[in-house]
């Protein structure tokens, strides 16, 4: 095992002020822990510039307002901010974690005036999977939970309360010796893996499972947009379990998990491909930067008063609307 999380070297973004890794601290008492009123996102940061930077701060905006919460900061702001915790901490290649939740003023079920906290970190992930299983493909076991019912839950929320059936589903896989787990939704169709999406290959068509009740990847969508460009057909329609005998190739797709090839689900087996492949580069050249890193700093700058090279970004964010 690594490192502790909460042991390592630099900064982490906290309620608007860069503050050192081991003081970013919350109470136990904490209505985000209780109740998993907390929205995150995972980002990469490639060549110094965070991948779709900010579509991720859009879903972390709008999974907040999901949760009856507002995120007290513009997405522009969270963008810049990021963008200063992958710069403060010297890592231009970086796994970037966004998250926001209530405190801790009142600790009931119902807590609509708890403040609202946001903080980001980042850290080096270099490859969501072992690198040497990647290229060949990853095993993948059957989940037992399924997606639940979006009248149920807000599934199109990234939010931490839908990641309980993710973990307990990861660490089933994994003592099974699988390196993730495939969930169902709660009509038996294909959903998504814990923490990607999925996609099939037949006849040089790519099939993916409708994003209706879980989560619509930025990289499933980048994928799709790859593909189309590509002058390949996508198709995203309801898919079957029995239905994978039919697919040639299968990877999942995810901001973590790039696009990592497949090659068995349960009994069910893919080889990885020319198609897969060509994705997978298609994938690794667009998500290197075209010059945003200027833009992004200046929504910081203008609105909070600071220089780029400022440690303590800002106050906390009442201090800067009042
Ligand atoms: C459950 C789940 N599905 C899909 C994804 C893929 O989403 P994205 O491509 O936006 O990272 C993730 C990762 O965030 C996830 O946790």
């Amino acid at each position: 095992m690594g490192v502790s999380f909460d042991k390592i070297d630099g900064f982490i973004w906290f309620d608007g002020k860069l503050v050192p890794w081991a003081d970013a601290n919350v109470h136990v008492l904490t209505h985000g822990l209780h109740y998993a009123s907390c929205v995150f996102e995972g980002e990469r940061a490639y060549s110094g510039s965070i991948f779709k930077s900010r579509e991720h701060s859009e879903r972390l905006k709008r999974s907040a307002q999901i949760l009856d919460f507002e995120i007290p900061y513009s997405i522009a702001e969270v963008d810049a901010a990021k963008q200063l915790v992958i710069d403060r901490n010297g890592l231009p290649d970086a796994y970037v974690r966004a998250f926001a939740w209530r405190g801790s003023e009142m600790m009931g079920v119902s807590a609509p005036t708890n403040s609202i906290h946001v903080a980001i970190a980042c850290w080096t992930w270099p490859s969501y999977f072992d690198p040497a299983e990647r290229l060949k493909g990853i095993r993948i076991g059957l989940a037992e939970y399924r997606r639940p019912d979006p009248r149920t839950i807000p599934a199109l929320a990234k939010a931490s309360g839908l990641y309980m059936i993710c973990t307990i589903s990861k660490h089933i896989a994994e003592r099974k010796g699988y390196a993730e787990a495939l969930m169902l939704d709660w009509e038996g169709r294909i959903a998504e893996c814990t923490s990607a999406n999925v996609f099939f290959i037949k006849d040089g068509k790519v099939h993916t499972p409708i994003a209706d009740c879980f989560l619509d990847g930025i990289t499933r969508q980048t994928v799709i947009d790859l593909a189309r460009r590509r002058g390949i057909e996508v198709i995203e329609r309801r898919i079957m379990p029995d239905e994978m005998s039919n697919f040639s190739e299968c990877f999942i797709t995810g901001s973590a998990a790039e696009i990592t090839p497949v090659s068995e689900i349960a009994h069910w087996r893919f080889t990885p491909g020319a198609l897969s492949k060509q994705l997978m580069e298609d994938y690794s050249a667009e998500v290197q930067p075209r010059n945003t890193k200027a833009v992004a700093y200046s929504a910081l700058a203008s609105s909070q008063n600071t220089s780029p090279s400022d440690s303590s970004v800002s106050s906390q964010r009442k201090d800067i609307s009042g």
